[in-house]
């Protein structure tokens, strides 16, 4: 199948930034043609090399300056082009048009990640992968930037640097690569009792998916959707693979890590290549604004699921992933997704993670792309055409006209925006919000161990031991025996035979900690 028989307005605009150099003659950046690329110019064919040589000193300096710094986290990523079709009209439920009309297709970049691990590192390792999809709509980018587990280990943004400081390699001596198997990761998971659904996840099956395109995606927070008569309803997204979700067991993830540390990478790139194009489902579980309070848990708890027994998921469209990047680097690497970055008809909630969420993206691309123009990177662009009256800045590409760049104005098209709310620019929801200012968690935030026994007690025989096992392998990284008791604590109060199990082949005594109702232990340091 034809790559591009699709029309696709983000490939079309990629196109202009796109040369294939193969039978080009070598030129200098000024575009000067180059006689000689074997040698530099020498005084003497013996002698030193000239400081002149600006066609050596243009090669080098460029070399010199290729890396850019990894993300802090995903640096471990692949990617693909591809199309959302939607199936079901979502127009009752939110205004945004790429979700409205049947049949509708919107361009998409997705890219997948593994989160611990640096750039470099192999695709199989025990983690958390990305699912981050950018939707080029006619509204402007939408990014939907999940994971493949529909949890996280934390409720509270101001804890994610403790979290990724624990998880990443020890800064005394960078180790280890992969994802979760040391003392600081097990240090702070055991006083962190949030975490402990998370952790079932991680320690499942679900860590070690067999392909990427046989993995789950969500968008883990509740977002909002809003229809045009202001309507609100609560949403969680979910991604479904066509092909189902699969997994290696821990013994074949090691045996692959050594043979090929790119299996996921090759396998989604030789899939696309093949025109086994993969394919997900995109479901909502959708909950009007009424019905926030209807649960035992808060919606706006990041650590929590709404079982699909009580709100089902609602598909409506297909994901399929069509065309790998020309260039790894030029896409792949520089796109830069926000779960701030919206159009009309969908919002936040003030789940406490994705606030903190809004603010790092951006601040994080800043350094790691180095200019505050990274949206005009072409894989960043909107096939919206882009106006607003931001000016300068490294690395301007785009030439604007005129000499007018503020608002009001009564000599450059006047007052642009009065006009723009009235043709449907971006408002946000008007919640309602009242309360004191106040540093702390909401009581309905505290049970953080229901839905870990729900996920322990869904899992089948074989996916329990798998489970068992994972902990066990994990629990003898750790060096530290306090650690290990604590976290067979943990265990105990989200699975008793777990716990015991798990004690039993470290040689452990199950420690009761002393935590009403598993909130934060009373040693721990005040929030
Ligand atoms: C990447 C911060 C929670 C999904 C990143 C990056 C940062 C970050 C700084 C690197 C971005 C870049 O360099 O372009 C945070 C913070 C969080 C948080 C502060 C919590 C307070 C989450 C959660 C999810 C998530 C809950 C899933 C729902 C992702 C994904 C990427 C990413 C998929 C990779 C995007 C890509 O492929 O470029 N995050 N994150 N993050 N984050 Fe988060």
């Amino acid at each position: 199948m034809d790559k591009n028989s699709k029309k696709n307005e983000k490939l079309d605009q990629l196109k202009d930034h796109t040369t294939d150099n193969s039978n080009e003659k070598l030129t200098t950046n000024q575009g000067l043609k180059i006689n000689n690329n074997q040698d530099s110019l020498k005084s003497g064919e013996r002698g030193g090399t000239l400081l002149e040589d600006f066609i050596l000193r243009e090669k080098i300096t460029h070399f010199d300056h290729e890396r850019i710094p990894e993300r802090i986290v995903h640096a471990r990523g692949s990617g693909a082009h591809g199309v959302f079709k939607l199936s079901k009209s979502m127009e009752k439920y939110t205004q945004a048009k790429f979700l409205s009309g049947i049949g509708k297709e919107t361009p998409v970049f997705v890219r997948f990640s593994t989160v611990a691990g640096s750039r470099g590192s192999t695709d199989l390792a025990r983690d958390v992968r990305g699912f981050a999809i950018k939707f080029y709509t006619e509204e402007g980018n939408y990014d939907l930037v999940g994971n493949n587990m529909p949890v996280f280990f934390i409720q509270d943004a101001m804890k994610f640097p403790d979290l990724v400081h624990a998880v990443k390699p020890e800064p005394d001596n960078e180790i280890p690569q992969a994802a979760s198997a040391h003392d600081t990761f097990w240090d702070f998971i055991s006083l962190m009792p949030e975490s402990m659904h998370m952790i079932m996840w991680l320690m499942s099956d679900r860590a070690i998916p067999r392909s990427l395109r046989m993995m789950e995606g969500f968008g883990v927070h509740s977002f909002r959707f809003i229809n045009s008569e202001g309507t609100a309803f609560f949403v969680k997204f979910h991604l479904k693979p066509k092909l189902g979700v699969h997994s290696v067991a821990w013994p074949e993830a090691q045996k692959i890590s050594g043979n090929d540390p790119d299996f996921h990478r090759r396998d989604l790139w030789e899939a696309i290549e093949n025109g086994a194009f993969p394919e997900w489902d995109l479901g909502v579980q959708l909950i009007p604004e009424e019905n926030e309070n209807d649960f035992d848990f808060d919606l706006l708890d990041p650590t929590k699921i709404v079982p699909e027994e009580l709100v089902p998921v609602e598909i409506i469209g297909t994901l399929t992933l069509n065309r790998n990047p020309d260039n790894f680097f030029a896409e792949t690497e520089q796109i830069a997704f926000h779960p701030g970055h919206l159009v009309p008809g969908i919002d936040f909630t003030n789940d406490p993670l994705l606030q903190g969420r809004l603010f790092s993206y951006t601040d994080t691309q800043l350094s790691r792309l180095g200019s505050p123009n990274f949206h005009e990177i072409p894989i960043n662009r909107s096939i919206q055409t882009v106006h607003n009256n931001q000016r300068d800045g490294h690395m301007r590409q785009q030439i604007v006209k005129g000499k007018v760049s503020y608002e009001p104005n009564s000599i450059g098209g006047g007052c642009p925006y009065q006009a723009m709310m009235k043709d449907g620019g971006f408002a946000s929801y008007g919640e309602r919000v009242s309360g004191a200012k106040i540093r702390a968690r909401s009581e309905s935030f505290v049970d953080h161990y229901s839905q870990a026994k729900l996920f322990y007690n869904s899992q089948s025989e074989p996916e329990k031991r798998h489970l068992q096992k994972a902990l066990i392998f994990e629990l003898t990284k750790v060096t530290i025996p306090e650690i290990r008791e604590r976290m067979i604590g943990q265990l105990n109060f989200i699975n008793k035979d777990l716990a015991k199990k798990v004690a039993d082949k470290l040689g452990v005594k199950v420690k009761i900690l002393d935590q009403p109702n598993g909130s934060i232990p009373a040693d721990h340091d005040g929030l």
